[in-house]
């Protein structure tokens, strides 16, 4: 084998042969459809292989069993060098804009399945690969397809309709009635050009069909300094070894491994196993399951789903159940295709399957030569791969069967059900004594709690010769706290309870098999997601462009991976990489930064730090207050340092690991607790005050005290940050592509840093791949150092942050914490509220100062209370400066104030719903704010919310779940919401248009608005459609640029589309206006005889708009006085169903239903998935998403979706239903009587956490405790079932949690 001569890769991409010479295996699939090959549809996410955007379908010809295969992978986890002899089909070759689009493709076009887009070319091929593999799937292979795929804006529900619509199976299978139904009106988008022909499909390449060599003979690569063997036989395989006994085995490469071999971190021999027959094979007797450690998870559940029974109560208790229990929640779909039970096994865990084969006690059969034999190993929890023989590789495990009398279990507990690992798996083997029911023998085994599964030896000893009975149950509690106490484990009481939780989960379904009790209901109730969208269009008739559904207008480009986002652009020649260079110190002093290293290292260019800075290194949105490059202090981890400028980015993100920084710590401070201890608050707070708060508290018949806690929540857009600044040769002109919320800002900025005026810069932003508030001014940094890269070198630079950097470095929504103190009467009528609120601002006070006026007026919004008085600090902490983020401030407070009106209700004994009926502002009252509220739709969302919901019927119906349930337990609750659309100072509701007519009559529009999936410029296409009364498909919008409309203000707040909107209507008034002359001249001219005409008469077919809502602003010093806050209010009301698995803390949301006021909907699609996707993210910061800090480093836990957690298509409420408020009054009369969206349907989210509070105080008085008891935020499963109680907590309270988590 070894004499074998370095062949050239070859595969086949979207049907074209690709022959590599020297193939590199540090390189991806990802790397080069992307820079190779320009096939930039596939997008880079997060490099983790936990999104999905860069799914891709391979396919190769089996020939034993003379089939193609066709399975999805992640192509940022694929070594290119696996795919000889395979054909890779990526977005593009599945349908485009040219020559049609797939009916996967179409469909997510029809029923609006996309948003921002970045994650759309993943969903495609997702469900591309499960129609060619399934064509008659049902609902629950839907999600679970969909289970690899995230998404940041949708909310998912219309990308799974989308699919169900595109299902080959038709009305069958996941169309049937539980799939759900839709009531959409009025959508006119069914006239849609016609799918692809299925003709057009890519044709599998006849030669890997013909020429079986490609998979079956051993091939060897020489490339980029590495050897890459690809043996198909074992004896092959020891001939490699023989020679190179170092030599790393490399299988679906989906561990570290990967990272390993791009950082040269590995020997420069690879061995790629996946091809050897030996390895591949899976056989049984009587005895036993042999799987080869090549076949992956993917192949072993394909062999096992046939040896199900069909009935699925059958198969409890047994190896076939179990196992395939274990395999179904490893990772996702695209994990499991390529992921090996080998490489599992191999590595440091603790993974699924390793607590499982403990259980089972498996045997792993090794072989390290040719000449010597096979020997076996037990696996057990000291089994160690590194005391291995050298050049040891595992062939096979071997599973045994069990015996009469023995029963197995399995499971896992994730924090997201769907694409996680597990917080604890366990598995229980049990032997009974057939006469005398005794247990004779017991295994049970626990992973995750430390890094290698645990055999339990004790529980066994415990309960060996033992009846089944509820003391045995008692018993091993017991034994299962004092085996485990004595760990470090970091959350350990939390996962004592989940090792008892499984052990009584087990041992109840083993009772219920052997008929000794009935089961308990267990776990959570089996559902699958369905939905309604309901709303009117004012003119259903179709006679208006504007209020029509239409779909986004870039979807044909986004569905085929066609639209261009920053790093798709063409590489420029000269282009250079930059990777920064980051503090790895929360706060201290820099001694010295050495670059000679990095140097020194391949393609490394140049660097640039503070002194490369023409202008100023500083920067601030209200006063320069943040330095580009930290010097001479560092103060949070992330900061950046300097850059490293580099032919490749890979070649600069190594570089930058080898400049030395040294540091001289300083102290730090984290959190709000820490921040208040230590007085390290900004100068700056917010009071409202309205009446008197003493002689309030002093009237009130009672009065309580508490305190609310919200986490930080992570924006996790799937675009990454990302720029490239080309310097143009003459006059200090740069151009900018970017992914910034401001435009002008950053143009300002850069200005400032390279000392050139701003007529010289222009910033372009085509689209964005979402920002949810996060790309306003924490891109800064990064379009600043690209800038002053770019200038140094005076070449062009592209800056892409990898994804941990970015998670780790940028600003995130303010944690807060809020004190309260309420006074009421027993009626419920509130008095008096004092509140004290403490946001976590970071480091310097950026947007906090405008974050915390919005929180206290959100505070304020809902509730009349005569005697109020809150005031707003911000805490100065060394994390990440916190910025905006979706609601800007008011989901903190909707949660407070919910909160509190929760405690109060609880602590009154009354109806939830009647205490905020009885205290919820009316129509014409006037707010702390000196706000009146006119046409004020709250209590009409609200009653509408309560009747769509049944929410009566639904009380009564939760009662008796709870009642008839003890170990699952459900709550139910609404949420109001109020947003506030215009911003306080005034300054900021401005806006500009520009708006060209051709002379073939097509027209261009630009504002100063920034496309980040909101659906923005469809919205703009239909106004100007609307006034110019053209064709939508005349108008076009191509990007956003300084150049074309000036002076624009960031784009957030919801207010996008009014002022936006507003200059574009203005700027096609005028041309409107101009053209009247000659429309009355010529009452039958088309558009474009009057467009030909207005040329020859001298008419001016360009204009610009300028559009300044509102004469007065506000100032929050003078509050009743300060003016006007806002423009107008949006409102909404949701009512949310949710059940807890009170075992494990595990939650999912029935049901939600809500009830939204958007006035007069500008395109009602839009907006219902502006709802959806809002709700749907708002649930992540309630339940998922908990963001904590290493007090070590001051580092931020999380670095991706590998390990934070949004919400997946498995968390999405269950039957959610979506309604448009009837005859909306009170929209913006400027803009078709509309109202803003995409922040408030967010705030809609609190409902689930109330609920979920609902479901624990239930649980809890199963448990005998009565009362009400907080539950924080987010309301995480750990919380959840801590908060739960009962004998389980109780046993584990002595447990000593040593390494608690540190939420910011
Ligand atoms: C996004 C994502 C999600 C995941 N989710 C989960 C999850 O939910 N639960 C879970 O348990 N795991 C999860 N995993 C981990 C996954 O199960 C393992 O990474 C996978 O099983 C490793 O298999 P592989 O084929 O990729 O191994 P590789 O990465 O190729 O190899 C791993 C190691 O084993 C060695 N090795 C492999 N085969 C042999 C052999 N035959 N003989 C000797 N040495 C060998 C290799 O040299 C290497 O050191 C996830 C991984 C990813 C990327
Ligand atoms: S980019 Fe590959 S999985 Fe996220
Ligand atoms: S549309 Fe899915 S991430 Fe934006």
């Amino acid at each position: 084998m070894d004499n074998l001569e370095g062949a050239p890769l070859v595969f086949f991409v979207n049907g074209k042969k690709v022959s590599i010479e020297k193939p590199d295996p540090r390189d991806t699939l990802i790397k080069y459809l992307r820079r190779n090959l320009y096939l930039t549809g596939t997008k880079e996410a997060c490099s983790q292989g936990a999104c999905g955007a860069c799914t891709v379908m391979i396919s190769y010809y089996n020939h034993q069993q003379k089939k193609i295969a066709h399975y999805s992978c992640n192509a940022c986890m694929t070594i290119l060098c696996t795919l000889h002899g395979t054909a890779v089909t990526t977005v593009e070759g599945v349908g485009s804009s040219r020559n049609g689009l797939h009916t996967v493709q179409s469909n997510l076009m029809k029923y609006h399945g996309l948003q921002c887009g970045f994650c759309t070319p993943g969903m495609v091929m997702t469900m591309y690969t499960l129609f060619r593999n399934n064509p008659s799937p049902t609902h629950d292979d839907l999600e679970r397809a969909l289970e690899g795929n995230l998404c940041r804006c949708t909310g998912y529900r219309p990308i799974l309709e989308a699919f169900k619509k595109s299902c080959p199976c038709g009305e069958s299978k996941c169309m049937s009635k539980d799939g759900g139904a839709e009531e959409v009106k009025a959508d006119k988008s069914n006239d849609l050009k016609p799918s692809k022909d299925e003709s057009q499909e890519v044709i599998f390449p006849n030669e890997l069909q013909t020429d079986s060599s490609y998979r079956q003979k051993s091939v060897k690569f020489i490339g980029g300094g590495y050897t890459w063997y690809r043996p198909t036989s074992l004896k092959d395989l020891f001939q490699i070894r023989a020679n190179y006994s170092d030599a790393v085995i490399v299988m679906g490469a989906q561990t570290v491994l990967g990272a390993n071999i791009r950082n040269r971190r590995t020997t420069p021999v690879l061995v790629s196993c996946t091809a050897v027959s030996e390895l591949k094979e899976i056989k049984q007797d009587e005895k036993e399951f042999v799987f080869g450690s090549a076949v992956t998870f993917a192949e072993m559940e394909q062999f096992m789903l046939p040896l199900k029974t069909k009935d699925e109560k059958d198969d409890e208790g047994t190896l076939v159940a179990a196992l395939l229990e274990g395999l179904r929640w490893i990772a996702a779909d695209q994990v499991r295709n390529v992921a090996t039970i080998g490489g599992h096994l191999m590595t440091t865990g603790p993974h699924d399957l390793q607590t499982f084969m403990l259980t089972c006690e498996a045997t792993l059969t090794f072989q390290y030569s040719a000449d010597k034999e096979p020997f076996t190993v037990k696996y057990s929890q000291d089994f160690d791969p590194a005391s291995l023989p050298a050049g040891s590789v595992l062939i096979s495990v071997r599973i045994p069967k069990l015996l009469k009398n023995e029963f197995i279990f399995f499971g896992k507990q994730p924090y997201r059900r769907g694409m996680d690992y597990a917080i604890v798996n366990a598995g229980l083997l049990v032997k009974m004594d057939e006469k005398t029911s005794q247990i004779t023998d017991l295994r049970f085994c626990v992973g995750n709690i430390e890094n290698k599964p645990q055999y339990l030896e004790k529980v066994g000893e415990s309960a060996r010769e033992s009846l089944c009975t509820d003391k045995l149950l008692e018993n091993v509690g017991q034994v299962i706290v004092e085996e485990l106490q004595n760990s470090k484990a970091e959350q350990l009481r939390y996962k004592i309870t989940l090792a008892s939780a499984f052990f009584f989960k087990f041992y109840k379904r083993l009772c219920k098999l052997l008929k000794l009790s009935d089961e308990a209901a267990f776990g959570l109730t089996p559902t699958t997601s369905k939905g309604t969208q309901i709303y009117d269009v004012p003119t259903a008739d179709g006679s208006t462009i504007i209020w029509q559904p239409v779909p986004h207008m870039a979807a044909k480009s986004i569905t085929t991976g066609e639209a261009v986002y920053v790093d798709d652009i063409p590489e420029y020649k000269t282009e250079l990489a930059l990777a920064l260079v980051p503090s790895t110190r929360a706060r201290a002093k820099i001694l010295s930064v050495d670059f000679s290293n990095a140097l020194k290292a391949p393609g490394v260019v140049d660097f640039v730090d503070h002194t490369d800075v023409p202008g100023k290194n500083l920067y601030g949105l209200l006063f320069p207050e943040s330095q580009l490059f930290a010097h001479p202090e560092v103060f949070f981890y992330g900061q950046p340092i300097a850059g490293i400028l580099a032919n490749t980015r890979e070649e600069a993100r190594a570089a930058v690991k080898l400049v030395k920084v040294e540091y001289e710590d300083l102290p730090a401070v984290f959190t709000i607790d820490d921040a208040i201890e230590k007085a390290s608050l900004f100068d700056f707070s917010n009071s409202t005050v309205r009446g008197n708060l003493e002689q309030g508290m002093k009237e009130s018949e009672v009065t309580l005290e508490g305190v609310v806690e919200t986490g930080a929540q992570e924006h996790l857009y799937l675009e990454p940050c990302s720029t490239l600044v080309v310097p143009k040769k003459e006059d200090k002109e740069m151009e900018v592509f970017t992914g910034t919320q401001d435009a002008t800002g950053t143009q300002k900025h850069i200005g400032e840093f390279l000392g050139i005026p701003c007529n010289r810069v222009n910033v372009r932003v085509k689209r964005i791949g979402g920002a949810f508030g996060g790309k306003v001014i924490d891109i800064v940094p990064q379009t600043g150092i690209a800038s002053v890269a770019a200038w140094k070198v005076n070449r062009p630079v592209r800056c892409v942050f990898p994804r941990d950097y970015d998670v780790r470095s940028t600003g995130k929504r303010h944690g807060t914490k809020a004190f309260y103190k309420v006074g009421f009467n027993k009626d419920g009528k509130i008095n008096a509220l004092s509140l004290k609120f403490y946001a976590n601002a970071g480091v310097v006070q950026a947007l906090s100062p405008f974050v915390i006026d919005q929180m206290m007026t959100g505070l304020a919004s809902i509730y009349d209370i005569p005697h109020y008085h809150s005031t707003g600090h911000l805490c100065k902490t060394n994390i990440p400066s916190s910025t905006a983020m979706r609601g800007f401030g008011l989901p903190q407070a909707h949660f407070v104030i919910q909160t509190m009106m929760f405690d109060i209700a609880k602590h009154l004994n009354m109806s939830f719903n009647k205490l905020r009926e009885l205290n919820t502002y009316k129509e014409g009252d006037t707010d702390p704010y000196g706000k009146v509220l006119t046409d004020f739709n709250l209590p009409r969302c609200w009653d509408d919310c309560k009747s769509q919901s049944k929410f009566e019927t639904m009380e009564k119906e939760v009662a008796t779940f709870n009642k008839e349930n003890t170990c699952r337990k459900r709550g139910l609750a609404m949420s109001p919401c109020i947003f506030y659309f215009g911003y306080p100072p005034l300054l900021a509701n401005q806006a500009g248009a520009l708006v060209n007519v051709y002379l073939d009559g097509s027209v261009l529009i630009s504002h100063g608005g920034i496309e980040m999936g909101q659906g923005l410029h469809t919205k703009m296409c239909q106004i100007a459609s609307t006034v110019l009364g053209v064709p939508l498909d005349l108008v076009h919008l191509c990007e956003t640029n300084t150049y074309s409309v000036p002076n624009t203000v960031e784009s957030g707040g919801s207010f996008v589309a009014d002022i936006n909107g507003g200059a574009v209507k203005i700027a096609c008034e005028t041309i409107k206006e101009r053209l009247k002359v000659l429309e009355q001249a010529m009452p039958q001219a088309s558009w474009n005889e009057l467009i030909q005409a207005a040329f020859f008469s001298r008419i001016s077919l360009s204009a610009t708009g300028y559009y300044k809502p509102r004469d007065k602003g506000y100032d929050f010093s003078k509050q009743e006085e300060g003016g006007e806050y806002c423009q107008y209010h949006g409102y909404g009301a949701a009512c949310s169903l949710v059940e807890v698995d009170v075992l494990t803390g595990e939650h999912q949301i029935l049901k939600t239903d809500i009830v939204y006021d958007v006035g007069k909907s500008l395109n009602p699609a839009i907006d219902v998935g502006q709802i959806e996707g809002g709700f749907v993210q708002g649930c992540g910061m309630m339940t998922s998403e908990q963001l904590t800090v290493n007090p070590d480093v001051g580092s931020i836990d999380a670095f991706g979706p590998i390990n934070y957690k949004i919400p997946g298509i498995r968390n999405i409420p269950k039957d959610f239903n979506v309604s448009l408020l009837k005859e909306a009054a009170g929209g913006h009369k400027d803009l078709y009587s509309s109202k803003g969206i995409g922040e408030p349907p967010f705030l809609l989210a609190v409902s689930v956490h109330l609920a979920l509070r609902e479901a624990v105080l239930a649980a809890r008085e199963a448990n005998g405790l009565s009362g009400n008891c907080r539950l924080e935020c987010p309301a995480t499963p750990e919380r959840i079932r801590m908060a739960c109680a009962g004998p389980i907590v109780d046993r584990c309270i002595g447990v000593q949690d040593e390494k608690k988590k540190i939420q910011v």
